[in-house]
């Protein structure tokens, strides 16, 4: 594998290699910290960012490597007109890896087609967003011990929500899972989704409503709603609210749920359950930076 662009890219067997290997990161940093010396990472958001730009430019330095990229289209020759393949010709002579994030869906398999070096999708639109998605699984697999056999549910924007899609194609792969989707009737999952599910004989039930179902699940994956995609501001401000993750719809869950969030959070998680043991969203957000440096490895044949 050259290039990770849609969870499809992943099997059993790499994310198996990525986590073991991000926890060896975690056991031994000092033994990867010059792994990639003299090798640069080129970050090219084209959409806002916080933890995913962050998180791969610290895996790329504790690395022992070094960054070049921007933060914001307005900064880049997107503002000219510039096309995305036009940028990734070019940036494969400045750097040896590089991560997009772009609105647009599809721009970074559009990018891997013509870059000459690896290229990561750091999220392209509503689509998916595979590097959150092995964030998701480190942390699942560092804190329930296990991928198999468990019941995950899904609260919020399930259509726009890209880290949603990724996690759901990818947990599907593992034995025993079953999805709850809860969400607004407007905020569905997609139907491409529920059908690969079905084909694939996951099961998953959808409903409206967390509190009753909140006890069967081993995971909650709270999602924001996804504002920047939604094309009427009203709509928006009518469902923004629809799931607010308090203490007292948790105190229906179980004793060992582990609530994550990819984050940013809005209002859906009420921060007085932060400081329950069952809130791993910070957590989750410290494993991408070691997934990140596990993947680089990877892609940079380095490990
Ligand atoms: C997510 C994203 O960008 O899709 N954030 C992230 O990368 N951690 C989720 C979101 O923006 O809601």
């Amino acid at each position: 594998m050259r290039n990770l662009i849609y969870a499809d890219d992943m099997d059993i067997p790499l994310i198996e290699t990525l986590v073991s290997l991000a926890g060896k990161i975690m056991d031994s940093p000092g033994e990867y910290c010059e792994k990639m010396k003299g090798k640069k990472l080129a970050t090219l958001f084209f959409e806002p960012s916080t933890r995913t730009r962050l998180s791969f430019e610290a895996a790329m330095l504790e690395l022992g490597g070094s960054v070049l990229g921007f933060s914001d289209a307005a900064q880049s020759s997107a503002t000219k007109g510039e096309s995305v393949a036009d940028t990734l010709r070019v940036v494969s002579f400045y750097a040896d890896i590089c991560a997009i994030r772009h609105p647009k869906e599809g721009s970074a398999l559009v990018a891997a087609g013509a870059s000459s070096i690896p290229v990561i999708n750091a999220g392209d639109g509503g689509r998916q967003h595979p590097t959150q998605t092995l964030t998701d699984i480190l942390t699942i697999s560092r804190e329930k011990g296990r991928l198999t056999n468990l019941t995950i549910g899904m609260c919020g924007d399930l259509m726009f929500g890209r880290t949603v899609h990724s996690l759901v194609k990818t947990m599907s792969l593992f034995k025993g899972v079953r999805f709850v989707f809860v969400s607004p009737k407007e905020l569905v999952v997609p139907d491409y989704i529920t059908a690969e599910l079905k084909r694939a004989g996951v099961p998953f039930i959808e409903t409206r409503n967390l509190e009753e179902t909140i006890g069967q699940m081993d995971i909650l994956y709270m999602t924001r709603v996804q504002r920047e995609r939604f094309f009427n501001e009203e709509e928006y401000l009518r469902l923004k609210d629809a799931y607010i993750l308090d203490k007292q719809k948790l105190d229906g869950a179980k004793k060992d749920l582990a609530v994550l969030h990819p984050l940013p959070r809005v209002n859906e998680i009420s921060t007085e359950i932060d400081d329950d043991p069952r809130a791993l969203y910070f957590k989750q957000a410290m494993y991408g930076k070691y997934i990140r440096m596990a993947l680089i490895l990877y892609l940079m044949e380095a490990v």
